[in-house]
């Protein structure tokens, strides 16, 4: 302790001077930290004069955020650094009042050490940025206050029980730069007697809602931490466009009036040219032999069909290649097959089907606003991606997304990455109780139920994607479980059905298949009608497959030794059981999804079915039949629009879903002071600092955490050489919970980059700051040098080379 008493003699001297006494035993006392805090205020008139001068009036919110920001971090270290003292002296919230008292007064005393060594940080100047009086710009005084604001906030979060500005009671002169509170005061949410570890949990979400930069938000008595309704700050341009990029039908949705207003998004819809009216368009592409586009959708569909011979021989036609992203390691080089076995890269493909739905969009909305011309970067553009896709996949149509020319490079935020359940929960949540097909809500809709849980299926093409989602109070979302589902979509039923024909006409169907794969289509373009309903199918057969099949024996004959299926007259008729087994497997797979949902939670009310394969009766009356006894069953009218609609709405506002579950336990490789006792040996290196412990894997965040939406965490990180320029950081993730080295199974790097650090007068004392942004539906990890300022910012990216 001497020594802590020597450190801090420097101000016993000046508070002699001021006339103010210093206690020995705690030399950083309440009325010392009160002290501390109205030095502070007593430097705000040249604070805020120098801001105002060097910033502007603008910067106002972003500085009180600064502060607020500051001090709760602070507070958030602190406690948990408090209860990792208790955890080593055994003492936590339940036992404190039955321990040795002796304990107690040494866990007391390692706080106030602490404290202390806190305390002189600021004598031995070594953190300390510019003082004020020579500040030079705004960035300048920002660094400065940002020192005191954290500094004084460890202090006060290490006074027993911990203080805080009252932010709530801002002082009321009338100039609005006032905005440092006139006093301090005790935690109210640590009187409230809840344990230590709720209320880090309480300081965090505080935290979090401080965090979005530029965007304001006052705390108010009323309003709780999680997330209502005005807790999360709105964004987005009032010009949106949100693309559904489906396996099997792609669409957008748009709006363009004020964000304010709230109108129902518009819908393109598609196939005028064939008189159909649907709201999207088959997500099939057509290049011509050179590789070059021809067309996309309905067109592309009845052009590939239509034509016979050599023409379709050597175009390549691809269709469902969207199930290419899935669970598979990606890179921007992958090929995919079209339909004659030729190949092409997978980008641009993606490319320029993005492309085509960018310029129609574009064109379709200027022949609806006057032929007013827009350019795609007058809108922020909403991509709809399965929610069980990796984030390669993710990163993936966002490289498409950029090469379509929907965004580019530098204004990435532009484009915002939806998830397809999330977007679908967005828009259904707000339906009242008759925008149901089936089952009736009552009379409230699902966002004024604060607490009700519900299950968000989307029964696509190709994938069955399921969200689990809590109403928050105010009508925001709660992600409660990991994004599920599987691969059982609607195409699944095609392929049983397929492969039934292929039962049928053994011997002929593979080699019919190859010389005439546009009929193949329109018979799998003709089935799609009869998944609706539970009804007998009759399908003309098409002429080559009869002129093939009766080469070899009479067609009838090819129907003897199926169940199901009947010739009748050039047609193949097909029973309504036999239809029935298409579905199994697939329906199967969804049950099974979601039953895996309901043992994890029993407090499930409704199960929300979307998605065009949900138009299928087979479908509802399954799932109906198999959870009615559990909970309601909806589905909204048009079920394939909601997901684009409801993307829209994401769009203007992406708070919506305020939190969601992490997926990986994501982690940076890091170096500590060897420890024999901690570290691995093998991991042991020496280097003229010192003997350090490499390839550490210091978690970000947890697998199964929640992480809010606009999530940023921060952690200072050093150098491990005093004089390094640059410092490089690497990025791990992994499915487990428990890891300790970066080198671990089942742990891959993610993504990496290196920040120069130019400037060593401080040594090992050179801070880096790393900033993680999570919670959007991708991750943003950015690497500061405090001293040179100097800063890399990667989105991480998830692909493998
Ligand atoms: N009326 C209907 N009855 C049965 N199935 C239908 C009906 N309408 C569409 N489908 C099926 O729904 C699927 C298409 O739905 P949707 O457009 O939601 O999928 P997607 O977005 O293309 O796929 P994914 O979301 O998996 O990428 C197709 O399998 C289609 O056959
Ligand atoms: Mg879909």
């Amino acid at each position: 302790m001497k020594s802590l008493y020597d450190r801090v003699a420097g101000d016993v001297a000046s508070s002699i001077k001021t006339g103010k006494a210093i206690n020995l035993n705690n030399p950083v006392s309440k009325p010392r930290i009160i002290e501390l805090y109205e030095d502070l205020r007593w430097n705000w008139p040249k604070i805020k004069s120098s801001l105002r001068s060097k910033g502007g009036n603008e910067n106002l919110s972003k500085v009180r955020d600064l502060m607020q920001k500051e001090f709760y971090q602070a507070m958030a270290e602190m406690i948990e650094k408090i209860n990792h003292i208790d955890g080593v002296f055994g003492l936590n919230m339940e036992r404190s009042d039955t321990a040795n008292p002796k304990v107690k007064e040494y866990r007391q005393l390692t706080i106030q050490n602490l404290q202390l060594a806190i305390y002189s940080e600021k004598q031995q100047d070594l953190k300390n940025p510019t003082p004020l009086h020579q500040c030079k710009t705004f960035q300048d005084v920002e660094d400065y206050l940002r020192h005191e604001c954290f500094w004084l906030g460890r202090l006060m979060a290490l006074n027993d029980p911990p203080l805080e500005p009252d932010w709530f009671s801002p002082p009321t002169t009338c100039d609005k730069w006032d905005i440092l509170p006139h006093d301090i005061i005790e935690s109210p949410k640590y009187q409230e007697n809840i344990s230590k570890s709720e209320f880090v949990r309480v300081i965090l979400e505080l935290l979090k809602i401080c965090l979005p930069e530029g965007e304001r938000l006052r705390l108010s008595h009323s309003q709780p931490a999680g997330g209502t309704a005005g807790a999360v700050p709105t964004m987005g341009d009032s010009f949106i466009i949100a693309i559904d990029f489906g396996t099997a039908y792609s669409g957008y949705a748009f709006s363009i009036t004020p964000r304010n207003k709230k109108t129902e998004p518009c819908v393109r819809y598609w196939g005028e040219k064939s008189a159909r009216e649907t709201s999207k368009t088959p997500t099939c592409i057509l290049f011509d032999k050179y590789k070059q586009f021809v067309s996309f959708g309905y067109e592309a569909k009845e052009a590939y069909v239509s034509r016979m011979g050599a023409d379709t021989k050597d175009n390549l036609f691809f269709e469902s290649f969207k199930m290419s992203l899935y669970k598979r390691k990606l890179n921007l080089d992958m090929k995919i097959k079209a339909t004659n076995g030729k190949e092409m890269k997978a980008l641009q493909v993606f490319a320029e089907a993005l492309k085509c739905l960018k310029e129609d969009a574009l064109s379709y909305i200027a022949q609806h606003t006057a032929g007013k011309k827009f350019t795609a970067s007058d809108f922020t553009w909403v991509l709809t991606v399965p929610a069980i896709w990796d984030h390669s996949a993710k990163e993936f149509m966002r490289e498409a997304a950029t090469q379509a020319g929907i965004v580019t490079k530098g204004k990435e935020d532009k484009l915002i990455i939806a998830l397809e359940p999330e977007a679908a929960s967005v828009y259904c949540k707000k339906l009242p109780s008759d925008g149901f097909i089936a089952e009736n809500l009552g009379n409230v809709k699902l966002d004024q139920s604060p607490g009700t849980q519900y299950v968000v299926v989307d029964c696509g093409g190709g994938t069955i994607d399921i969200t689990v989602h809590e109403v928050l109070e105010g009508g925001n979302l709660k992600e409660l479980h990991k994004a599920s589902g599987n691969d059982l979509g609607g195409q699944t039923v095609d392929r049983k059905f397929k492969q039934f024909l292929q039962e049928i006409f053994t011997g002929v169907w593979d080699d019919y298949e190859k010389k005439f794969p546009n009929e193949v289509q329109k018979i799998m373009y003709d089935f799609t009608i009869f998944k609706k309903h539970l009804d007998d199918v009759e399908i003309s057969c098409p002429f080559n497959l009869g002129k093939m099949a009766e080469r070899k024996k009479k067609i009838e004959k090819y129907f003897k030794k199926v169940q199901g299926a009947t010739w009748d007259e050039g047609s193949i008729k097909i029973s309504k059981e036999k239809l029935r087994v298409f579905f199994e497997e697939s329906l199967l797979g969804i049950s099974q999804s979601i039953r895996d949902i309901f043992k994890k939670t029993s407090k499930i009310k409704y199960i929300l079915l979307v998605g065009g394969y949900a138009e299928s009766e087979i479908l509802r009356h399954h799932i109906t039949d198999e959870f009615a006894e559990d909970c309601i069953i909806l589905c909204p009218f048009r079920p394939q629009e909601v997901i684009m609609k409801g993307a829209v709405e994401f769009g203007r506002n992406q708070g919506v879903v305020a939190s969601r579950k992490n997926p990986f336990t994501y982690g940076v490789g890091i170096s500590q002071k060897f420890d024999k006792f901690r570290h691995r040996e093998d991991k042991k290196y020496t280097n003229k600092d010192g003997v350090w412990c490499g390839d550490i894997f210091m978690k970000l965040v947890d697998v199964g955490e929640d992480v809010r939406w606009n999530e940023t965490r921060e952690h200072t990180l050093y150098p491990v050489e005093a004089n390094q320029k640059a410092m490089s950081f690497s990025f791990y993730r992994t499915k487990k919970k428990n890891v300790a080295y970066i080198d671990e199974p089942d742990t891959e790097e993610i993504g990496s980059f290196i920040v120069e650090s130019p400037d060593t007068t401080l040594g090992l004392n050179r801070e880096i700051r790393l900033k993680i942004k999570f919670g959007f539906t991708e991750m943003t990890a950015t690497g500061t040098d405090r001293e040179s300022g100097s800063s890399q910012t990667i989105r991480i990216n998830f692909m493998k080379k």
